[in-house]
């Protein structure tokens, strides 16, 4: 697993709250579930819990589901009424299914195999039930390969808590079988001193064609019923809303 979800997710934590919008993060996902009338829903890669309390606080039955126990903790101090229930996305087994599934934040771009991506989705079609809702996002690879093939590093700041976080990010295309890309990024407390090393990260991510994504869905029994492009703080990226067949 990602150090950033690990050792670094208090980093994440702070850094991300002032990245992503999550009150729009979560006006716009739970339109999407009320046009399809899903008040039950689970959040795969839940993280800290930001998109949490809302989905409580607005009568959704929701529960999170993350890989990492760090993530899980935070969450659970962020959004004290939710459940999370530590979980893989390629294995986990709920034992109710549920009306629907959501997965925000460019979480499948850490399925990189062909392989992991079909485990997933049979999965998560298996923990849904029939007629349920599959709506997540993906990194645009058509417009991000292009992007860093010119442009291999990113500076991001963040402010929390009065703290200046710097990240300084490095992206290297790995084109040999797929469009998956390693992301080094070095974190620092930036202080009238300097900057303060607070840990390294690396991840090998992949991103996605709408064709690709289409695939994977139709062989995994899943029908399409929108595909919406939404850029987010960093990433050119579509959001899918599937149903199970
Ligand atoms: C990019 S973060 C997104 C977190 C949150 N959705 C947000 O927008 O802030 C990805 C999350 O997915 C989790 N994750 C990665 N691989 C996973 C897997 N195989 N199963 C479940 N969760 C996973 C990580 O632990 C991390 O919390």
């Amino acid at each position: 697993m990602s150090k950033l979800y690990a050792d670094l997710a208090e980093v994440y934590a702070a850094m991300y709250t002032t990245f992503i919008n999550y009150k729009a993060e979560y006006d716009f996902y739970s339109k999407i579930l009320k046009k399809y009338h899903k008040n039950t829903l689970l959040e795969i890669g839940s993280g800290t819990g930001n998109l949490a309390a809302y989905f409580k606080e607005n009568g959704f039955n929701y529960c999170g589901l993350d890989l990492s126990e760090q993530m899980i903790a935070i969450a659970k101090r962020k959004a004290l009424n939710c459940d999370f229930i530590q979980g893989d996305m390629r294995t986990f087994k709920l034992d109710k299914q549920v009306q629907s599934i959501i997965m925000a934040g460019r979480t499948i771009s850490y399925l990189v195999s062909n392989e992991e991506v079909n485990t997933s989705f049979l999965n998560i079609h298996h923990n849904l039930d029939k007629g349920g809702i599959f709506c997540f996002d993906f990194i645009d690879a058509n417009k991000f390969i292009p992007a860093i093939l010119k442009e291999k590093t990113i500076v991001h700041q963040a402010t929390h808590n009065n703290i200046n976080y710097v990240r300084k990010a490095v992206w290297e295309p790995n084109l040999k079988y797929g469009m998956d890309v390693k992301w080094e990024a070095k974190y620092y407390k930036n202080t009238p001193k300097g900057l303060i090393p607070l840990g390294e990260d690396s991840s090998v991510v992949r991103t996605f064609s709408k064709d690709e994504i289409t695939l994977f869905l139709s062989i995994n029994h899943f029908e399409i019923k929108d595909i919406i492009e939404r850029a987010s703080y960093a990433f050119p990226t579509f959001v899918v809303v599937a149903e199970k067949k």
